[in-house]
């Protein structure tokens, strides 16, 4: 890529996890990739533990619950490198909470941080990118979102329900603006969330019972996030990329 068609990708809670993968990943590919997350600092460790002199990542503070936050970071990297082109709502709150325990309070925060933190992405991103008749959206939804989900929570499953019909609906909204919004649900990955609610001895029960018989590689996600990030991904959109292992095939 010349200097002047760089591509720019924002990554929500890409302080860890599969954000900070999602973020590598852009970044080998040529990006400019602002990481941000609730955690500033984690944002700010793991975009210097990509590129410690700072040229082509920057790590911000983004809590997605609040669609100021997303405008104000937009207006941060336009200023800073001239445009965004890509969006990647990744950011997720997941407690593992038995459903008829779950205290209102709780269903809140959930759903807050999963689903509203996805629709003012999605709504601030999607009206400037097509303002400019280009853009790139990428959610991350989950297999708990189509099969009701298993320990992480009947808000987490339902939140992420809610990602995966938003894909749609700001897809349809913004298809003749040059504007893409696609979903991709994973099943359960190998990251720290899973092996925190999983208790090790299980773990070996647990992967057996994937049919493929393995969580899921959070870098072949991340590739499916470029893949739907690129130019040439234009007649993909509305669409849910499903990486499961098998347990939900449709
Ligand atoms: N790990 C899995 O097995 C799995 C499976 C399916 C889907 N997913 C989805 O993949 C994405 C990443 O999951 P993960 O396992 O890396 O989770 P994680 O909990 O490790 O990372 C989530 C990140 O989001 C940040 N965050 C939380 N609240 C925020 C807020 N209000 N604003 C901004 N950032 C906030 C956290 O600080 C954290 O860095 C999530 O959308 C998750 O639902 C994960």
């Amino acid at each position: 890529m010349t200097t002047e068609n760089v591509r720019v990708a924002l990554v929500t809670g890409a302080a860890g996890g599969l954000g900070a993968h999602i973020a590598r990943r852009l970044c080998a590919q040529g990006y400019r990739v602002a990481l941000t997350d609730l955690d500033e600092a984690g944002a700010v460790q793991a975009a210097a533990d990509l590129d410690p002199e700072g040229h082509a990542t920057t790590g911000l503070a983004l809590d997605v619950r609040d669609k100021n936050a997303f405008a104000a970071v937009r207006d941060q990297l336009v200023d800073r490198w001239g445009a965004v082109h890509v969006l990647v709502n990744n950011a997720a709150l997941t407690k593992a909470e038995s459903l008829m325990d779950i205290s209102s309070e709780s269903f809140d925060r959930i759903v807050s941080t999963n689903l509203n933190g996805a629709f003012f992405g999605c709504q601030v991103f999607g009206a400037y990118f097509a303002e400019r008749g280009y853009g790139r959206i990428v959610n991350i939804a989950s297999l708990a979102g189509q099969n009701g989900g298993s320990g992480t929570g009947g808000h987490y499953a339902a939140a992420k329900g809610g990602v995966a019909t938003l894909t749609k609906v700001f897809a349809r909204e913004l298809s003749s603006h040059g504007v893409t919004v696609n979903a991709i649900s994973p099943g359960p990955l190998d990251l720290p969330v899973v092996r925190d609610i999983i208790p090790p001895d299980k773990i070996d029960a647990f992967e057996r019972a994937i049919p493929v018989g393995r969580l899921g590689r959070p870098e072949f996600i991340a590739d499916m996030a470029v893949l739907l990030a690129a130019d040439h991904a234009d007649a993909v959109t509305g669409a849910c990329w499903d990486a499961n292992g098998g347990l939900y095939m449709r």
